[in-house]
């Protein structure tokens, strides 16, 4: 029984209002959540450049991916783009050798191991020893050659200042590694985020940090995963005691022996212009404590002799001409007549050279002691 006066129609018209009323609230509500959202307009970006990459890469699971998934995406290597190779990598071959019997072949022909679990990829893979030895290099060349996917952890998009994002993003992390399996996660520096905790810490620090452990444990809840946690670092002593446990891989890159140095230098100086006179053997002999990086310095600060040469010749012969003197009547040293206007190649007399002052260098900075 309606009451009087009402009819079917208002009681329709009434629930029509009643409804647009809502679904115009709801929606209002949706939007102004949108844009109160503080990190909104990173999230969209971070989509839009992740689903760019995941195409590039042929990886066709975006639309499977969560906005946090999306945000740590952006952080994936295309392996096309990395310039370091196993061979760009001088003097470290047995460390390459095992990284790839104990850790790459182990992804790449999971078939060949599958009936054994000692033979399983490690969970986490470390690599530690003093600054410019070429840890980093590895791991670009990993990225380059393993032919799994990569994750290059910039570790500064885990700490946001908004309360539960930097956990979502640690989970993220993990649960993008399984999707994309077989995959790598390269923390460079691990020891700035993972270092050992103490009372000190931050709890929102403390607490990603135990987090970050959990989820890496969880990795291993299924052996069928194929997720890699690799770090590197100059300063071991200083992680957490139960990263270390996580990462049993740890390889350690030291500061180059004799015949390594050899090897860098032959490899640094490979196609470059070297006058006859030039002994590398010598110039490894007389770098003890010289790192890869520095070695490659040295090489670098000795091509650029020439080039002081080259435009000294240059303005000397322009003199000349402002003096309308021709260059043809000066008698040159043999040097400048030669190479005129080319570069002349690297001589030993540049290395040497680059040499001591590199020595001096780093005798002044404390990275290098004279016995
Ligand atoms: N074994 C090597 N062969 C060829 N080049 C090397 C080697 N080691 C170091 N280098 C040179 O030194 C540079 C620095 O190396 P890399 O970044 O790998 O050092 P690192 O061990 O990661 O140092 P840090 O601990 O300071 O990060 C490289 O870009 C490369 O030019
Ligand atoms: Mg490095």
């Amino acid at each position: 029984m309606m009451p009087e006066g009402i009819t079917r129609a208002d009681i329709f018209f009434t629930l029509l209002r009643v409804s647009l009323f809502s679904v115009t609230a709801l929606l209002t509500a949706k939007l102004l959540m949108k844009h109160l959202d503080p990190t909104n307009k990173r999230k969209t970006y971070a989509a839009k450049t992740a689903t760019d990459l995941l195409d590039r890469l042929g990886i066709k699971i975006a639309k499977q991916l969560t906005e946090y998934e999306l945000m740590i995406a952006n952080h994936l290597v295309d392996p096309q783009s990395i310039t370091v190779s196993w061979d760009s990598i001088g003097g470290l071959g047995h460390v390459i050798q095992e990284i790839q019997e104990t850790v790459i072949l182990p992804i790449r022909r999971r078939e060949l191991f599958s009936n054994s679990q000692l033979t399983q990829p490690p969970k986490g893979v470390l690599l530690h020893g003093p600054p410019g030895c070429g840890k980093t290099m590895i791991a670009k060349a990993t990225a380059k050659e393993a032919g799994t996917n990569f994750i290059n952890l910039d570790l500064s998009i885990l700490t946001d200042k908004w309360y539960g994002e930097s956990q979502k993003l640690a989970s993220a992390v993990f649960s993008l590694a399984v999707k994309l399996q077989p995959c790598i996660i390269f923390i460079d520096e691990i020891d700035s985020f993972l270092r050992s905790r103490n009372v000190q810490d931050h709890e929102a620090t403390a607490m990603m940090k135990a987090q970050f452990m959990t989820l890496w444990d969880g990795l291993n809840t299924d052996p069928g995963t194929t997720v890699i946690v690799m770090g590197a670092t100059n300063r071991p002593h200083d992680l957490d005691k139960a990263i270390l446990r996580r990462m049993p891989a740890i390889f350690h890159i030291p500061l180059p022996t004799l015949v390594q140095r050899k090897d860098i230098l032959n490899l640094v100086m490979s196609g470059e212009p070297l006058a006859d006179n030039v002994e590398l053997s010598g110039i490894a002999a007389n770098t003890e404590g010289f790192s890869g990086s520095d070695l490659k310095e040295l090489c670098r600060n000795a091509s650029l002799y020439r080039v002081r040469d080259y435009v000294a010749n240059t303005q000397f012969c322009d003199k000349l001409k402002d003096r309308g003197i021709n260059s043809n009547a000066i008698k040159l040293s043999e040097d400048q007549e030669e190479f005129h206007d080319t570069l002349r190649p690297i001589t030993m007399d540049d290395l040497t050279k680059s040499l001591k002052k590199m020595r001096d260098a780093k005798v002044n900075t404390s990275t290098l002691t004279l016995d």
